[in-house]
């Protein structure tokens, strides 16, 4: 009795000691690892054309996703409608807002999300990016006409709601260069991530995957909070189809961080977006979980439990076991043009990972005739480099800044002119 209880005792204090195992960032303690090859088919046999990949091999690794990772992503829910809540001229008459209620069922009362969107005034056919922001739609620009969120932070409980609101309106707004984006002629499209479901572990209750349960015909548990959010993302694309002062075909699709691993996922599952542009998206998004370099599977199933599916939680110690890596996530983005950027300061996403990564889906890259990164070691800081799939590593921390922006907006001027 005794015995087995220090036994038990001491089974739990391993545990916990395995989750604070302070993370690694000495590259010569990096465990040695292999990659998978995303073009090796179940077969044992190496793709070696477009059409084995787009038929056989990429619907596999698409699928290996779905069941070990992420979870399904539901289509497009019947009863979709959207309606205009507000629209008006902004940023001193350079452009046009417009907030749309996206409803994911039929009728007034059904579950929604709320898009901002803005578009340079007096152009046609215009590319827009879409991502999602992290604290509302009224923090990413001042423009005191945004429909604030309808969940916000609020930094003391005492002061009113309206009060909140009031002092983050624009708090997120260096993340967001509406102005630049503007004047470069793309328009912007975000909505906030907890309209989809609240970042916590009991935020499906709150979010669609309980409200949209019946309708998308998907328990709960076979999707994630990644999985909601990625949903969501398509369902503005849904909107943007139907917007004629867009040009839907060329949406570039752009996320930061979570939010970045989301861009990913559901570029990957919905090729509508025409770009795919992961933002420091480390661990889960473009960085290889077999380095064992700053943030790994085990940390990110034990502080964000929702975010995958349970299945993911059985490749906590065990990267090598997973069937893929992230850059088989990232080849699934081919042909289509890919930027993943790291931010030096930024090791908990590991940059080094994120660069491997994004070299190592060159081969599929490749089956189409198309450049991914040729350079063999990391660029310096702030030196883009790659093709099709471009690479960079800003001074700085983990964020989204008006640097990263530009490279941006840069990849999209080039990939549009040649396309
Ligand atoms: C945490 C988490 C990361 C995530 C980041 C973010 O740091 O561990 O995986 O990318 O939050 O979303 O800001």
């Amino acid at each position: 009795m005794k015995n087995s209880f220090f036994v038990f005792l001491l089974a739990g204090h391993l545990i916990s000691f395995a989750q604070n195992l302070p993370a690694n960032y000495d590259e010569s303690k990096l465990p040695p690892y292999t990659l998978p090859n995303p073009l090796l088919s179940p077969q044992g046999k190496t793709v070696t054309t477009v059409k084995e990949w787009e038929q056989q091999q990429r619907p596999y690794i698409l699928k290996l996703f779905t069941e070990q990772v992420y979870g399904k992503i539901p289509g497009k829910p019947s009863g979709l409608h959207f309606k205009i809540t507000e629209s008006g001229s902004a940023l001193n008459g350079k452009a046009v807002r417009k907030q749309v209620t996206i409803y994911f069922s039929e009728g007034a009362d059904a579950p929604h999300m709320n898009l901002l969107l803005y578009l340079p005034r007096g152009r046609k056919q215009i590319p827009v990016f879409v991502g999602l922001n992290f604290n509302g739609n009224h923090t990413v620009n001042e423009d005191a006409a945004i429909i604030p969120s309808r969940y916000f932070k609020k930094k003391d409980e005492q002061i009113s709601d309206s009060e909140a609101i009031k002092s983050s309106r624009g708090t997120s707004a260096s993340r967001w260069p509406i102005d630049e984006i503007i004047n470069r002629g793309y328009g912007v499209a975000t909505a906030h991530y907890y309209d989809l479901e609240p970042d916590h572990k009991d935020g499906w209750k709150e979010g669609v995957r309980t409200s949209m349960k019946e309708n998308l015909h998907i328990a709960s548990n076979e999707w994630s909070a990644i999985g909601a959010w990625s949903w969501g993302l398509s369902r503005i694309q849904d909107y943007l189809e139907t917007d004629k002062d867009v040009d839907a075909t060329q949406s570039v699709l752009i996320g930061h961080s979570r939010l970045g691993k989301t861009a990913l996922w559901a570029g990957a599952n919905d090729r509508r977006f025409k770009i795919v542009i992961s933002n420091n998206s480390g661990e889960g998004g473009a960085a290889l979980s077999r380095r064992i370099f700053g943030e790994t599977i085990r940390n990110l199933n034990t502080s964000f439990p929702h975010w995958f599916i349970e299945r993911y939680k059985s490749y906590n110690d065990h990267p090598e076991k997973l069937p893929v890596d992230q850059h088989m996530l990232l080849s699934l983005m081919a042909p289509r043009p890919l930027y993943v950027a790291s931010a030096e300061e930024d090791k908990w996403a590991d940059p080094k990972g994120e660069f491997l990564s994004a070299k190592n889906a060159g081969p599929v890259y490749a089956l189409y005739h198309l450049k991914g990164i040729t350079s063999e070691t990391m660029p310096s800081v702030n030196q883009p480099t790659g093709e099709m799939i471009r690479y960079h590593i800003r001074t700085g921390k983990h964020d989204v800044t008006l640097y990263d922006w530009q490279q941006y907006l840069n990849f999209t001027d080039h990939h549009q002119r040649n396309h």
